[in-house]
């Protein structure tokens, strides 16, 4: 799948923010598309811009309904509009775990403050009462406890001699509507992104042990064991020789190996140009459905296959236990 990813959108009020991401997904190219804006206020204004849109909508009061048949009405909603991501923007409710969990990594918003300062309401009037001098907005992954999770991206916003919470909330909205749309779109494509690939890459890379991180002939490479008689284990390869993908190479366990694999999935195996010859195996990792705990599985197998027996012995006895 390379198509765009499909952000449902919450609201509560006006929408200025969900207006900013429809508008900004109408500029090419942006890996996100509005597929449905829902509101907890049948009334609010932004459901009828999203109409007018073209865009689905779905309103629900949350009067006389508990929190969780509320949201799972929501969800539903979601869910029919065929949504893969939920964006929260301005959506003035608390959500049940469940909910949080069941889209955990795969639902944002966006805070009118610098996280972690300021949590919860009233967030201007409290940063202009404790006298600091800027204000801002944090777009933030959406986990159980209330605004704690992990901060995408943030804009800081001066206060104003004369600032009231209103004029403040009004700049801030500015920052806001450039914001949200740039976080949304860096976090759906993040898959495809070289640098976050390095990152998720390296952190598993350099867990097992006895490893280090030394560049190959341009690329970052892994290796295990000391200093010279170190081994390589690994490398990422941006686009590598004849290659149009983002990949990992390792070791797989002989030629037959490797040309099983790139016969029967030719999307995610190839051979690579150079290392192919001698056993190394090319996993092609920007993909949006790729699996780390399969990239993971792959760099203890090729971790293994060159690492010192000193290192694969203390393995060997740890597994059993
Ligand atoms: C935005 O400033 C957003 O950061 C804030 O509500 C406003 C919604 O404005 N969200 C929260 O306070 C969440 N705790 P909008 O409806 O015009 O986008």
């Amino acid at each position: 799948m390379t198509g765009k990813a499909r952000i449902a959108v919450l609201i509560s009020g006006a929408g200025t923010n969900m207006a900013a991401l429809v508008y900004a997904s109408r500029i090419a190219p942006c890996p996100y598309e509005v597929v449905l804006v829902a509101s907890n206020d049948p009334e609010a204004a932004g459901l009828k811009l999203a109409a007018a849109e073209g865009i689905a909508t779905f309103a629900l009061p949350h009067k006389g309904m508990t929190r969780e048949a509320h949201d799972a009405a929501m969800e539903a909603a979601v869910l029919k509009a065929g949504a893969d991501h939920i964006v929260l923007a301005g959506y003035m409710r608390i959500l049940s775990d469940g909910f949080v969990e069941r889209w955990e990594g795969r639902m944002l918003n966006i805070h009118p403050s610098l996280l972690p300062l300021y949590k919860g309401l009233d967030t201007h009037a409290r940063a202009i009462a404790a006298g600091d001098s800027h204000a801002g907005t944090s777009v933030h992954l959406v986990t159980p406890e209330l605004d704690a999770g992990e901060v995408l991206a943030q804009i800081a916003v001066p206060i104003v001699p004369g600032d009231t919470p209103a004029s403040l909330a009004e700049r801030v909205k500015l920052a806001e509507h450039q914001l949200y749309p740039r976080a949304v779109a860096d976090y759906v494509s993040r898959w495809r992104n070289p640098a976050w690939l390095l990152d998720q890459l390296r952190a598993r890379a350099l867990a097992l042990p006895e490893t280090c991180e030394q560049e190959s002939f341009g690329s970052a490479g892994f290796r295990v064991g000391e200093g010279k008689s170190g081994k390589y284990f690994a490398y990422f390869a941006d686009r590598p020789h004849g290659h149009e993908r983002i990949a990992l190479l390792v070791k797989a366990s002989g030629m037959d190996e490797l040309h099983a694999l790139v016969e029967d999935q030719p999307e995610t195996y190839f051979k690579p140009a150079f290392y192919g010859a001698r056993g190394w195996v090319g996993i092609v990792l920007d993909r949006p459905d790729l699996d780390w705990g399969d990239v993971e599985a792959w760099l203890q197998r090729s971790w293994r296959a060159v690492a010192p027996k000193r290192l694969t012995r203390l393995m060997d006895v740890a597994e059993e236990f």
